[in-house]
């Protein structure tokens, strides 16, 4: 990687987080609870006015609310401020709610971002029995998309629709999704769980990471279960190496050695993350996609920045980080940290300027998104010591 555009010293940077945690914090002082009583989802917006975001909470395509609760457990980790845990609460009938009857069905994968960052950050939080519950009830109805005879997790539709476009289909994301099982194994004793998320990064590691340590964003299987093709509907083409999708690659395999310490899956965390960093140029911020022709708009992804900031301190944590990734990760907060990317109006709801969300198969479009959001204040956080325990 060439040199950043910006370098802060340490100490500098040390302030930096600081200061931007805390406004992370008070941003989530206003969202949390507005999210709440919309009843609605959030999920990204333009001019960070979340709020215009009309997706229902009980939605199939809901992915993102937990990125408000997550940032709202990390504030009352930091702050003690009981505010935070009583506006988490109000979300609590929704989130028991859509694992029952009708409700269960109309979900899809992403049940491990929304119960991991809601119902097993508060059970570690706060030690109430009634968030384990339905962290273990989400786990059942997540390990109900395991398709057998192909080893993998169905990402979307309904699993009652065999027909669907999507019936076949795994998402390099899933990896982000698996945490949810391994900790329901964990809790439980039941093996079935971890079963399920190992064999899932088996297969994401033989088909999702090509020979140069590039990733799909997404595979295809037959009705055998047989593996069929790569697959693309967030990158810019197949073939292509989408920059959140590396992140979500290197963050997912990190925490599958963690929970499994198989070391094919730090060896997979270690070469994809240094592909990723290899990949960054003097901007440091990623471009959406790494494959993206120059004569596309060269939109940039400050939410695949912090997703890879994570990745990399996940390493850290274990011991296995190395030199050019650690500097990566400072280069890449630091750059997240600077008027460029960092959004200190209050009246924004937005914390990180400049992510990536798709529009349609191939394009995309610059927008402030809850994901960055949540990343980046995860990673001040790790920074600033504060325990994340909930992947
Ligand atoms: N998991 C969907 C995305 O990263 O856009």
């Amino acid at each position: 990687m060439s040199p950043p555009v910006t370098t802060q010293p340490p100490a500098a940077l040390a302030a930096g987080f600081r200061e931007a945690f805390d406004l992370c914090v008070s941003k989530t002082r206003r969202n949390l609870p507005d999210l709440a009583k919309s009843g609605r989802t959030w999920a990204f917006a333009a001019d960070g006015d979340y709020p215009a975001w009309k997706e229902g909470f009980f939605e199939i395509g809901n992915w993102t609310t937990s990125f408000f609760t997550g940032m709202g457990v990390l504030a009352w980790l930091d702050t003690a401020d009981e505010e935070f845990l009583r506006d988490l609460a109000l979300s609590e009938p929704n989130y028991v709610a859509k694992m029952e009857g009708g409700n269960a069905v109309e979900t899809m994968h992403d049940l491990g971002f929304l119960y991991s960052l809601y119902s097993v950050a508060l059970y570690k939080a706060t030690g109430e029995a009634r968030h384990r519950t339905l962290g273990l009830c989400a786990a059942e109805v997540l390990a109900a998309r395991f398709i057998p005879e192909g080893n993998y997790i169905r990402a979307w539709g309904r699993m009652d629709e065999p027909e669907s476009d999507y019936a076949g289909l795994a998402i390099i994301d899933c990896m982000m999704n698996l945490p949810l099982l391994y900790w329901a194994s964990e809790e439980t004793g039941d093996p079935r769980f971890k079963d399920i998320a190992v064999r899932h990064s088996n297969t994401t590691l033989t088909h999702f990471i090509r020979a140069d340590d590039s990733v799909y964003h997404a595979y295809r299987f037959d009705r055998e279960g047989k593996p069929a093709e790569g697959d693309n509907y967030c990158g810019n083409f197949v073939e292509s190496q989408w920059a959140r999708g590396t992140a979500w690659a290197m963050y997912g395999f990190a925490m599958g050695y963690r929970h499994t310490g198989d070391e094919r899956y730090l060896d997979a965390a270690l070469r994809v993350s240094r592909k990723f960093v290899s990949l960054l140029d003097r901007e440091v911020v990623p471009i959406w996609d790494f494959r993206l022709s120059p004569a596309e708009s060269q939109i940039r992804d400050s939410s695949a920045a912090a997703v890879a900031a994570c990745a990399v301190q996940e390493l850290e944590s274990l011991g296995k980080s190395e030199p050019v990734l650690t500097r990566a990760k400072e280069e890449l907060l630091a750059r997240l940290l600077s008027p460029d990317y960092l959004e200190v109006d209050p009246a924004c709801r937005g914390v990180l300027k400049h992510g990536q969300i798709g529009d349609g198969v191939g394009k995309a479009r610059i927008a402030y998104t809850s994901w960055g959001d949540y990343y980046f204040m995860e990673a001040l956080g790790r920074e600033l010591g504060i325990p994340v325990t909930w992947w």
